[in-house]
């Protein structure tokens, strides 16, 4: 497996430096070409004309004051400062942050530079970084702070600020956010605000609606604990999750998710929404604090916005995988110290389906990850590849359209553990035995997971434009103040 993973003897990311390189060089052999006519003299790369555009649609969502990044980058000077690191992360694909391999399959709000925008940074700072006419930088984009979406129908918000200690350790929790509204209704959107963007790394989101008569009081219980401390069911129970009489109800998985730089995810009108009850939770499971030095508060908070019609087309979701619908996992997750192992698991689909959304799942030992369907007619269809796995960037990644899985495909998803003192990421020193264990979702044990968001199929699917919804949200976004 881990020869067809790596079959190339260059990695998708050293074949596209290469190519990089190569344009660059093709472009000063048009400018030498062009000489005579002035290539060089008329249209030098500028920060104004050409740089600045690529900065603020690439950088600056996460590279600005308040935001997930360590400094801003938007104005020449921000990024003159940076402009020898820049080179590196943008040459080396380090940023934008973005694991899955373009070259394999391309998703929605994809953020991925072209590799002429990478080329034209690179030749732009080998040039010297020229300013050009100052007068022709465009504004900085905008990004509101409270709602992409607009006005919230009901906000969800902490008991209080979480006092998150400065101690330069990840911290995470689960944590609940109760509601208790008049009547029964839809919701369309659920967006999840950071309180601190440069505290808040990932929260995935699930929701528990209280059947009738069977809770009293949403509110009560611990409003959050720490997953390090308590394990499941120990976690639920301190929080009171449960219905009055101990049961427990449905818990809808995925229902909001975050991770720096996304956009809160809406589907197209008549896809997605949820039904709710009157008493209910949204409940984080997780939610990550990356390490700081400094002691600091978050409040985070829910935008939900409801809707006066049911969900048409309710969106479904199977996990293959540690805790899964499919748990078998082949050979069982134990990864052996000083070792490189590759694990897999499959899914057969029992009739027609559109994927919508994918997650792949690993900790700390991840290396790289694959995931096809192969069809009856022996096609093969591409999901995603992460030749190098980034466990800080676990994105929820939807597909530009539905990618349709005929029935009775089988979905193979590979994934590459490395357990050795090499992955600088390993918690062990030295490495130790490390596998999944039920109950667990600390950092240190490790799960492999695939969780496929997806509507059962109709005609005319593979049409929908899942990106059209979120580029209007990322216009309205770029619109100057
Ligand atoms: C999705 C959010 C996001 C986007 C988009 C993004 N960055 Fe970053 N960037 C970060 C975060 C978070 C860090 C610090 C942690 C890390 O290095 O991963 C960072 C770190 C950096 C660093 C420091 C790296 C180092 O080794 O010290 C540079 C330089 C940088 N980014 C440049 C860029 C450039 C240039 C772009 C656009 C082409 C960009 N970033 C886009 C989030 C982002």
């Amino acid at each position: 497996m881990d020869a067809l993973l790596n079959s190339s003897p260059l990695s998708p990311w050293k074949r596209n430096e290469i190519f990089s390189v190569w344009l660059h060089n093709a472009w000063k052999g048009l400018c030498f070409v062009f000489f005579l006519s002035g290539c060089e003299k008329n249209s030098p790369i500028t920060f104004s004309e050409h740089i600045a555009p690529v900065i603020h649609q690439n950088c600056t969502p996460c590279h600005r004051p308040d935001g997930p990044g360590p400094f801003s980058l938007i104005t020449y000077k921000d990024v003159l400062k940076k402009a020898k690191t820049i080179k590196q992360v943008v040459s080396t694909r380090y940023m934008p942050p973005w694991p899955a391999d373009p070259y394999y399959t391309h998703f929605a709000d994809e953020r991925v530079l072209s590799d002429e925008n990478i080329s034209l940074i690179v030749q732009w700072i080998e040039n010297g970084t020229p300013l050009g006419d100052s007068t022709k930088i465009p504004p900085p984009p905008a990004f509101p702070e409270k709602s992409l979406l607009g006005k919230p129908d009901l906000v969800l918000k902490m008991k209080k600020p979480l006092f998150v200690k400065g101690d330069n350790k990840d911290k995470f929790l689960l944590m609940k956010f109760p509601w208790d509204i008049e009547r029964d209704t839809f919701i369309r959107a659920i967006e999840f605000v950071p309180g601190k963007k440069k505290l808040v790394h990932h929260m995935n989101g699930f929701m528990i609606n209280y059947e009738d008569g069977k809770k009293k009081n949403a509110f009560e219980g611990e409003w959050w604990v720490d997953t390090y401390e308590y394990e499941y069911p120990a976690a639920y129970e301190k929080m009171k999750l449960a219905h009055d009489d101990g049961t427990y109800p449905a818990l809808t998985p995925s229902v909001s998710n975050y991770l720096p730089g996304v956009l809160p995810f809406i589907y197209p009108e008549g896809i997605g929404g949820f039904s709710i009850k009157k008493k209910g939770v949204i409940l984080l499971k997780d939610i990550h604090y990356g390490p700081r030095a400094k002691d600091d508060y978050d409040d985070s908070y829910f935008n939900i916005f409801f809707d006066s019609v049911p969900p048409k087309r309710r969106t479904k979701e199977f996990q293959l995988g540690t805790l899964g619908h499919v748990r078998e996992i082949v050979p069982p997750l134990v990864i052996s110290p000083d070792t490189v192992m590759t694990f897999k698991t499959k899914w057969t689909v029992p009739a027609d389906i559109s994927i919508l959304t994918i997650n792949p799942h690993m900790h700390l030992l991840g290396k790289n990850y694959l995931a096809y369907a192969l069809t009856p007619a022996g096609d093969t269809i591409r999901l995603i590849k992460i030749p190098q796995w980034k466990f800080n960037w676990q994105y929820f990644y939807t597909f530009k359209k539905p990618v349709k899985i005929p029935l009775g495909s089988t979905i193979f998803v590979f994934g590459t553990y490395d357990n050795t003192a090499n992955n600088p990421h390993n918690p062990f020193s030295p490495p130790r035995t490390v596998g999944e264990r039920e109950g667990s979702m600390r950092t240190t044990d490790e799960m492999f997971q695939f969780i496929i968001t997806y509507l059962p199929y109709q005609d005319g699917d593979e049409n929908i434009d899942l990106e059209g919804e979120m580029k209007k949200l990322k216009n309205q976004h770029n619109k100057t103040p």
